[in-house]
């Protein structure tokens, strides 16, 4: 096989329309563009994605968006060796929208068409960005997702955990709702929890007494509602109530993902792994607590903590080139009969995952 391979990545399975172009060269991957058109405008009088409108925005976007990609690349279709396409999971209309979109190109071209697991695609990104090698452990937390996986290989992962309801990012959103903050939730909660005491408000540790990685966050938004109404007055509710509720609420999510993350660590680390490394990807791992939570669980157990930057941890084509190009070099091929997945567990092993949140199918 050649050394050097230059993918076209496609991805579309939510409220993002994404393409990009990356290059493996010399045993590490290059991305040479990254196109992302976010729809956050388009959802934002529903309070959610709406699938269908969703999927009409793919659908006009994505050859938009491969054309910048290919241009700001300064590539053309000729020089490429292939087109990756998140296949699932995801939302039905957004993931076909995609799909067609890749075999189009690919029948067009005659190149091989990679179909990638979206979810393969957030877990190999820290081998994109700091060429991490196998196995590490990995926590995918954001609006969509949240489990913790050991990756083994470019298609070859253990789940030994995930949220059972809610995800976090998820839960982020709601309570900005509850507090009339705005969207989405999860920066807007972290600038006002910063103003906030933690101890001023009681939240549950969900799942905590239970033994395992499994996490559970659809409670913290009903012990918010019910804190928010014990102090609203007259429909009002106080600045330093706010803030207060934000800083618990969010202290509580910390307290869980810490207390998880150790538990996965140990698990992990029992396996002896060669260089350990924990990595997290998606939007949750920008909120600086959380982070620094998950920073210092790292290094007590001395083990390498990565954070790609926040543009590759949320959803983006440079990680479903990238996986693309792992899954092409491990022998992965798909033809036209390449389908769309909505629902595609990672580890298809372990337990179905509960719930289905407004993000999509959980995996
Ligand atoms: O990975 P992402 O962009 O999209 C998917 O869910 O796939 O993650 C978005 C989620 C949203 O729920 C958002 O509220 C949350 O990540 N988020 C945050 C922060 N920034 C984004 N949550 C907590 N703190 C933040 N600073
Ligand atoms: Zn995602």
């Amino acid at each position: 096989m050649t050394d050097t391979l230059t993918f076209l990545g496609l991805e579309s399975s939510c409220d993002d329309t994404a393409a990009a172009v990356v290059q493996f060269h010399g045993g590490r991957g290059e991305i040479l563009a990254s196109v992302v058109a976010g729809q956050t405008e388009l959802h934002a009088p529903f309070g959610g994605v709406v699938p269908e409108l969703a999927a009409r925005a793919h659908a006009e976007k994505l050859d938009l968006c491969v054309e910048q990609a290919l241009a700001r690349a300064g590539v053309g279709l000729a020089n490429l060796d292939g087109v990756a396409v998140t296949a699932g999971p995801g939302l039905i209309g957004g993931v076909l929208s995609g799909v067609m979109c890749a075999k189009g190109i690919a029948a067009g071209t005659g190149l091989p068409l990679v179909g990638v697991n979206h979810l393969a695609g957030h877990a190999l990104t820290p081998r994109l960005t700091h060429a991490l090698a196998f196995p590490y452990l990995m926590l995918l937390v954001s609006g969509g997702h949240c489990q913790f996986l050991i990756v083994r290989g470019p298609e070859s992962f253990s789940r030994i955990g995930g949220t059972i309801d809610d995800a976090p990012g998820e839960a982020f959103d709601k309570t900005a709702k509850l507090l009339a903050l705005p969207q989405p939730g999860g920066p807007a909660v972290e600038a006002e929890a910063a103003k906030g005491d933690p101890g001023h408000f009681a939240f549950p540790r969900p799942l905590l007494d239970r033994p395992g990685c499994d996490m559970s966050f659809s409670g913290l938004k009903t012990a918010l509602l019910r804190a928010r109404d014990g102090v609203m007055r007259d429909g009002e509710l106080r600045a330093a109530d706010r803030a207060d509720l934000c800083a618990g609420f969010q202290a509580a999510v910390a307290d869980v993902l810490a207390e998880k993350s150790r538990r996965a660590l140990a698990a992990y680390l029992s396996e002896g792994p060669h260089a350990p490394a924990f990595a997290v990807a998606g939007g949750v791992a920008a909120n600086k607590a959380i982070r620094a939570a998950l920073e210092t669980v790292s290094a007590a157990f001395g083990t390498a903590f990565i954070a790609p930057p926040l543009a590759l941890c949320t959803d983006n084509a440079a990680m479903i080139a990238w996986a693309g190009i792992e899954r092409f070099r491990a022998g992965g091929r798909d033809g036209m009969a390449l389908s769309a997945r909505p629902r595609w567990p990672l580890d298809e092993a372990a337990p179905a995952m509960l719930g289905s949140g407004k993000r999509g199918a959980k995996a």
